[in-house]
């Protein structure tokens, strides 16, 4: 299927789905708290999302039991929301896509509760580089392939690996749309960017191997086939002339997150 070229008035719906999914992860960081489950993320990423008269996406999705995806520890991602108590130590990722207008945004990223081990704190801050560094590469003109090679090689050098059985995705009106964006490849291939493709970047990064398992009992949640922790960080954003504009780029610091340097912890 041919990648659609969104037109400035669906840039502009998408623009305000996104920037609501950008302020309910900015949420769920001012609340995330040792001690409380993922059914509690889950609760307040459902109803913050209903608040802003949007709808929570994954709530359905093929069968997704849930509002949002919580991934703790070795789960790469899709996990669900359940009776899992966060603890000191842990590391999440929340996965928020909203649908308003028409359209979904789709933005996560990974958490600290308390305070990380040397490893979790490694995977995730790689994982955060990685993704700002696919998007640099990001304007008309470039490939595809310049993506992947840019995360790809970043995250093998500092000796973590990359997902592959999970990609980034165009996103529209459609959950997942054409093109898939790799986390991985070779610069100089695949499709050419051009001015209004609208896409997610989304690298899941492990700390030991990239094989990664699919639970036989719920078919959702992936784990690290090694059991070393995970860590994801994901934008949507669109192509522009001279670069890209990321829609779902933050008003503020995350808190339990990007403030890690500085305050360090969720307690
Ligand atoms: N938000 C995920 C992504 O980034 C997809 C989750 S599908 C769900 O593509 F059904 F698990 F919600
Ligand atoms: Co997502
Ligand atoms: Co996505």
């Amino acid at each position: 299927m041919a990648i659609e070229i969104k037109s400035p008035r669906e840039i502009d719906a998408m623009r305000v789905v996104s920037a609501m999914a950008a302020e309910t992860l900015l949420l769920v960081g001012e609340k995330l708290r040792a001690g409380m489950s993922t059914d509690d993320i889950n609760t307040i990423v459902h109803e913050d999302t209903i608040r802003r008269g949007a709808r929570p996406s994954p709530l359905n999705y093929r069968g997704f039991p849930k509002s949002v995806c919580t991934s703790v520890n070795d789960v790469v991602c899709h996990g669900i929301p359940g009776a899992q108590i966060l603890r000191d130590g842990d590391i999440v990722n929340v996965d928020v896509t909203s649908f308003y207008g028409g359209f979904h945004g789709d933005t996560s990223a990974t958490f600290y509760i308390g305070t990380p081990s040397v490893q979790a704190k490694k995977v995730t801050e790689i994982a955060r580089v990685a993704l700002e560094l696919g998007i640099a590469e990001v304007k008309e003109g470039a490939r595809l392939g310049d993506i992947g090679a840019a995360i790809q090689e970043y995250v093998e050098a500092q000796g973590c690996s990359v997902v592959r059985d999970f990609v980034g995705h165009g996103i529209g009106r459609k959950f997942h749309e054409d093109p898939q964006v790799k986390h991985y490849g070779k610069r100089g291939t695949g499709e050419r960017l051009r001015a209004g493709m609208v896409f997610t970047i989304e690298p899941m990064v492990n700390l030991g191997r990239f094989e990664v398992v699919v639970d036989e009992k719920d078919d959702w949640t992936v784990t690290t086939v090694d059991g070393s922790l995970s860590a994801q960080f994901e934008h949507t954003l669109v192509v522009t002339k001279t670069g890209h504009e990321v829609l779902t780029r933050r008003a503020q610091p995350l808190r339990g997150s990007e403030n890690i340097a500085s305050s360090a912890v969720l307690v």
